[in-house]
């Protein structure tokens, strides 16, 4: 679980990095590939969600929606250049990272 964490902190720094290039498409994928709804079997979520407390798995799943929603937004910001709203989509998902982090430990 720990090496998923830091691959997500790298995810948000590469999206965020992608946000100021103006690659929009780029902070998309990995968002939605790395964070969001697709990124559920490749990081074995079903074999950690057990071990979660049911309040937990709901804040996880949030996070996995708020970053393909976030993909939905940097994709349409690459046809109308709305960055503000890019962003504030992104800070959905950083929130939920910080409600996890705010209540549960690993130990
Ligand atoms: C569903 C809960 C949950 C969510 C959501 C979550 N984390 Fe974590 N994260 C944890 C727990 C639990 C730990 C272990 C903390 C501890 O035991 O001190 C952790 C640890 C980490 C660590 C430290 C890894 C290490 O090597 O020690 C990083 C970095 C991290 N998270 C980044 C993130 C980022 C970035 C996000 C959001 C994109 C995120 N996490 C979302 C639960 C979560």
């Amino acid at each position: 679980m720990l090496s998923n964490m830091r691959d997500h902190l790298l995810a948000v720094t590469e999206i965020q990095r992608a946000l100021g290039a103006a690659d929009y498409q780029r902070a998309a994928d990995i968002a939605e590939q790395r964070i969001g709804l697709s990124s559920l079997e490749s990081h074995g979520a079903s074999h950690m969600a057990p071990f979660m407390p049911k309040p937990m798995q709901d804040i996880g799943t949030r996070m996995h929606k708020a970053a393909s929603q976030f993909a939905l937004v940097a994709q349409e910001t690459g046809a109308d250049g709305n960055l503000s709203r890019a962003v504030g989509a992104l800070s959905k998902v950083t929130e939920q990272c910080v409600a996890c982090h705010a209540a549960y430990r690993a130990h």
